[in-house]
């Protein structure tokens, strides 16, 4: 039997690195899983890569509209919603001094708008008990340089999954905020160069980035009856980088 046999699962950004690996481990589990990109091309691939049990859904998350078609589309396909995995975001480095209009805009309109709409507009679909996880960044728990847009864009999900808990213990949908510290994926490849990543490595305990799988089994056990009495945390997934 598996960990989420029957259930429906929503996956922002679902296209590549750990929400890849997330539904591709959610499927195995016994859920059906819509997953969403921007790149219509990636999206194909990734969808065609987890083979069964998934649609795929293009779209922006930090766009409404968007948002409001993958909803419909979640509705007319399956007519409700057990999982929220709202894993969407991004940043780049930019230290105080030289953070443009541009830059925040971006970063809160994914990361902090974006994630806010994300939930709020799944909320009509979704069933009692069900479950709700953010991305957040182990940058929000840290001091590191050129990161505070970043940082600030996704420490708000902190007080979220608190606030809307307790908005929603009613329907018993817990919400909780899982948060990886530097993990290998093609946004890392794209970001930093060898030596920036051997820097990040120096910060990490066993000296290695995580892998994507292994924020994929953290976010299982979130979405899952597994963590039924956890709600409202932030479960760090970075190898005890913060908490040295
Ligand atoms: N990698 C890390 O080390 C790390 C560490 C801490 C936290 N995080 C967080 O973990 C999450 C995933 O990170 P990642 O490195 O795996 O990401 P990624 O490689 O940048 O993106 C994963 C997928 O999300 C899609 N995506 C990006 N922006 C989107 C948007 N606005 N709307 C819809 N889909 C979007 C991308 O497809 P398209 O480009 O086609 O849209 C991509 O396939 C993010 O929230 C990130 O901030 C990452």
């Amino acid at each position: 039997m598996g960990k989420l046999d029957g259930k429906v699962a929503v996956i922002t950004g679902g296209t590549t690195g750990m929400a890849l690996a997330g539904a591709k481990l959610f499927v195995d589990e016994g859920a059906h899983v819509f997953i969403t990109g921007r790149r219509q091309e990636a999206l194909d691939e990734a969808v065609k890569q987890i083979g069964r049990n998934v649609t795929g859904v293009q779209g922006d998350a930090a766009d409404l509209d968007d948002l409001d078609r993958l909803y419909d589309t979640v509705k007319r396909e399956k007519g409700s919603l057990d999982v929220l995995w709202a894993s969407a975001g991004g940043g780049e480095p930019a230290p105080l001094g030289e953070i443009t209009e541009a830059q925040f805009d971006t970063w809160f309109g994914l990361n902090a708008r974006g994630t806010l709409f994300t939930v709020q507009k799944a909320l009509p679909l979704f069933n009692d008990g069900g479950s709700i996880l953010m991305t957040g960044s182990n940058a929000s728990l840290g001091a590191f340089p050129g990161w505070s847009v970043y940082a600030g864009s996704k420490a708000v999900q902190q007080a979220w999954a608190r606030i809307w808990l307790n908005e929603l213990k009613d329907r018993r949908i817990r919400v909780n905020v899982l948060t990886p510290g530097q993990v290998a994926t093609a946004k890392q490849e794209e970001l930093f160069d060898e030596a920036t990543k051997r820097q990040f490595e120096s910060l990490i305990p066993r000296g290695q980035m995580g892998r994507p799988d292994e924020i994929a089994t953290a976010a299982l056990f979130l979405a899952s009856d597994d963590s039924s009495y956890v709600n409202g945390m932030e479960l760090v997934a970075d190898g005890g980088t913060t908490a040295l």
